[in-house]
């Protein structure tokens, strides 16, 4: 049986690790090549980002779904560097389809007039003006192509919620809920599609680290995931888990990647074990 996105082509940013190399391999896994970028290296302030070795694997991981992959180091803020990639890749792949704008950080918050101003910046600069450099250098491709896309922007439950001390992260996913609706419009008349996937904690590097944790358990001194996870499940969420799989977010994607989704266009979707509801 033929995949769900058979012979299709999919650039995903932040695919090193975590939900992006999670959606290139289950994008793989049906029948997509992959053009894949992530940054591999640190950026000051902001949680340790995935390393060369990382990719390495997801590229891995992809070619062991019997796919192929263009993987190249770039930063969403260097809207030169996308397009390289993007051109590389369709280039040699021959289309372009698929959009996952999923790069981003998580950086040190706190309350405004507190928050270090490097922090808002870099935040804004990757979480909202990244996903427009991925979309830019991809839309050309998409509309070239004749045969019309789909374009997921990773957003978060921060999207559509407030966070206390994260406003560089929660005026980012605001945005991008805003960047993909616009998107949607402009983009309708070729066929392309811009949804957004909206996830609650997931457990990747960006949730399951100390920062996270104390931040949930204050009160104790070396607090674990097992500390955090009923008191995330119970605060957070109606469905009593504490956080996602990466996995959960890529089934998303998926669907809204492929042709099961073809009259969809412009939704905030959340996988979020009902945190919205709250
Ligand atoms: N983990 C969560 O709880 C959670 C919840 C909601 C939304 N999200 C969002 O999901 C997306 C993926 O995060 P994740 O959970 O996989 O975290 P992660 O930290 O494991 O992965 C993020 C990836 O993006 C890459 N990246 C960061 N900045 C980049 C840049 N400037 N250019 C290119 N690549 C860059 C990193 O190197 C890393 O590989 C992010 O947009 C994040 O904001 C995460």
């Amino acid at each position: 049986m033929p995949g769900r996105v058979e012979g299709k082509v999919a650039f995903i940013t932040g695919a090193g690790r975590g939900q992006g190399r999670s959606h290139a391999v289950r994008l793989a896994g049906e029948g997509a090549d992959i053009i894949a970028v992530d940054i591999c290296h640190d950026v000051e302030g902001a949680l340790p980002m995935a390393t060369p070795a990382d990719l390495a694997e997801t590229v891995k991981l992809v070619e062991a779904q019997d796919r192929r992959i263009v993987a190249t180091q770039a930063d969403v803020r260097d809207l030169d560097g996308l397009v390289a990639a993007v051109d590389a890749g369709v280039e040699q792949f021959g289309r372009l389809d698929i959009v996952v704008a999923n790069a981003g950080v998580a950086s040190i918050g706190g309350r405004a007039d507190k928050m270090k101003v490097e922090n808002w910046k870099h935040t804004i600069d990757i979480n909202l003006t990244g996903l427009f450099n991925t979309a830019r250098a991809a839309i050309p491709h998409l509309i070239a192509g004749g045969r019309g896309g789909s374009i997921v922007l990773t957003s978060s439950v921060g999207g559509m919620h407030a966070m206390a001390d994260m406003s560089h992260y929660v005026s980012a996913k605001h945005g991008v809920i805003g960047l993909m609706r616009s998107l949607a419009v402009e983009l309708g008349q070729h066929h392309i599609r811009v949804n957004s996937v909206l996830p609650t904690n997931v457990n990747t590097p960006m949730f399951m680290n100390e920062g996270t944790f104390k931040m949930f358990r204050p009160d104790l001194e070396n607090p674990t995931a097992t500390d955090v996870e009923p008191i995330a499940a119970q605060f957070m969420h109606v469905l009593p888990r504490g956080w996602i799989e990466p996995e959960d977010v890529s089934n998303a994607v998926l669907f809204l990647a492929c042709d099961e989704s073809r009259y969809i266009t412009g939704v905030p979707l959340p996988i979020d074990l009902g945190a919205l509801l709250k």
